[in-house]
């Protein structure tokens, strides 16, 4: 792989001179910028960035960004890009008045995408999270977390993990799993739920480990999923074996999931569209980081999290698409961004910050990922022409973004 030289960016967005903590509080706030630079990388990671006017004279490869802003990749900390098929038939029941949670009740919603998963072939499944993968890549995504999650048996469980492992393989970005079995307690289950826990933990998670197959542990605590208790269990059982917890909590309800979360020193706290008064000081002064995905209540009209409350209490946020079938058929960083001032009313820095590098944090990939840092992945998006950074946000859904670079290569 020869140099990459991109030339002639108005300016250079999450610089990081020296690297950069977790963003809370004010430092959410403050996204350092280079006007006018040049970005110069090698075998696939930043070598170099600064002023234009020293910018080498040439290398292999040279990109004009014509004036465009240079951002690092967004970390796209929560999605769950593997499943089978899609569900606008619930789309539709909602719109006609079923909630999410009715659907859910009635043996839809994500047992749905269960029966459809177990049906569909490995190789029809690696199809599909592939494009996905792609078109995400294509609106500037270049790192994720996948989860398993749509299979809730053994078998189906150990089916999408292995075609997370392929996605690992083949992806240009680097990916991070989570075991999700503990996505919602499948049909068959339902009237013996501690079987379902006990399978989890006597059989899936030691397999799951065993082979490598996931980074992390995730469970879904909600009245319609799992209860405190039983994800306390599960975390439990997933600290055994080397998982550590980035879970799903406080989605419709606040059950106490964010203190058994933290109990076993989650990674991250993901949702949170409601959040208990009790439950502000614990995440202050904690590392662990509140994940908030707008796409999710806009998709489902239900409200949104408090963000301004979490950075006002000095709570690290990051933003992620959650991209899956039910919650948010959709993987755009760049609407979260404009769903995150707009209806969060974060400002263009914050939800930026929150992509980027808390994102990277999120995936524990921040040496890696998250900024224009000397020694991170080449990962970048150069946007077109663009008269700010506030217009990135505020021209939402409009097609912005002019190139996408992976390890130094265009994709
Ligand atoms: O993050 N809330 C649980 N899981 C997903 C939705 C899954 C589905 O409906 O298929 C979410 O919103
Ligand atoms: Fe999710």
């Amino acid at each position: 792989m020869g140099a990459l030289l991109v030339r002639n960016a108005a300016c250079l967005v999450q610089v990081e001179r020296v690297r950069r903590p977790l963003l809370r509080g004010a430092a959410q706030g403050v996204l350092p910028v280079l006007e006018n630079g040049y970005v110069l990388a090698e075998n696939g990671r930043i070598l170099a960035f600064g002023p234009s006017a020293e910018a080498p004279e040439r290398a292999d490869l040279e990109i004009d960004a014509k004036g465009g802003f240079v951002l690092p990749c967004w970390v796209d900390s929560h999605t769950h890009l593997i499943f089978a098929g899609s569900r606008e038939g619930e789309f539709a029941d909602r719109i006609n008045g079923l909630s999410y949670e009715e659907i859910a009740r009635r043996g839809g919603g994500i047992m749905n995408s269960a029966r459809l998963l177990r049906e569909t072939p490995e190789e029809k499944l690696r199809e599909q999270a592939y494009a996905r993968l792609l078109e995400v890549q294509g609106k500037g995504t270049g790192a994720m977390e996948v989860k398993s999650g749509y299979g809730l048996n053994t078998e189906a469980e150990l089916k999408m993990l292995r075609v997370a492992r392929w996605l690992k393989e083949v992806s240009k970005a680097p990916l991070k799993v989570s075991f999700l079995g503990a996505h919602t307690i499948p049909a068959d289950y339902r009237d013996r739920r501690e079987e379902y826990v006990r399978l989890l933990v006597d059989e899936m998670i030691p397999r799951v480990a065993g082979e490598g197959l996931a980074d992390y542990i995730d469970v879904f605590c909600e009245k319609v999923a799992f209860s405190p208790a039983e994800m306390d269990l599960l975390l439990e059982a997933g600290a055994k074996h080397g998982l550590k917890p980035k879970v799903h909590v406080n989605q419709f309800n606040a059950l106490g999931g964010i203190g058994v979360a933290l109990k076993h020193g989650a990674v991250s706290v993901d949702h949170l569209e409601v959040v208990g008064e009790e439950e502000f000081p614990l995440l202050k002064n904690g590392s662990t980081i509140a994940t908030l995905l707008p796409s999710a209540p806009f998709f489902l009209n239900d409200h949104y999290p408090p963000a301004r409350r979490l950075i006002r209490e000095e709570i690290p946020v990051a933003l992620a698409s959650d991209y899956n079938p039910g919650s948010s058929p959709s993987g755009s960083m760049p609407f979260v961004l404009s769903l995150a001032c707009v209806k969060l009313r974060m400002t263009p820095e914050e939800a930026i910050n929150a992509a980027t590098l808390n994102g990277a944090y999120a995936l524990e990939l921040e040496s890696e990922c998250g900024g224009i840092a000397v020694g991170k992945r080449a990962d970048l998006i150069i946007t077109r022409p663009v008269p700010s950074l506030a217009f990135l946000p505020y021209a939402f859904g409009s097609d912005w973004i002019a190139e996408v670079i992976l390890q130094g290569e265009r994709v």
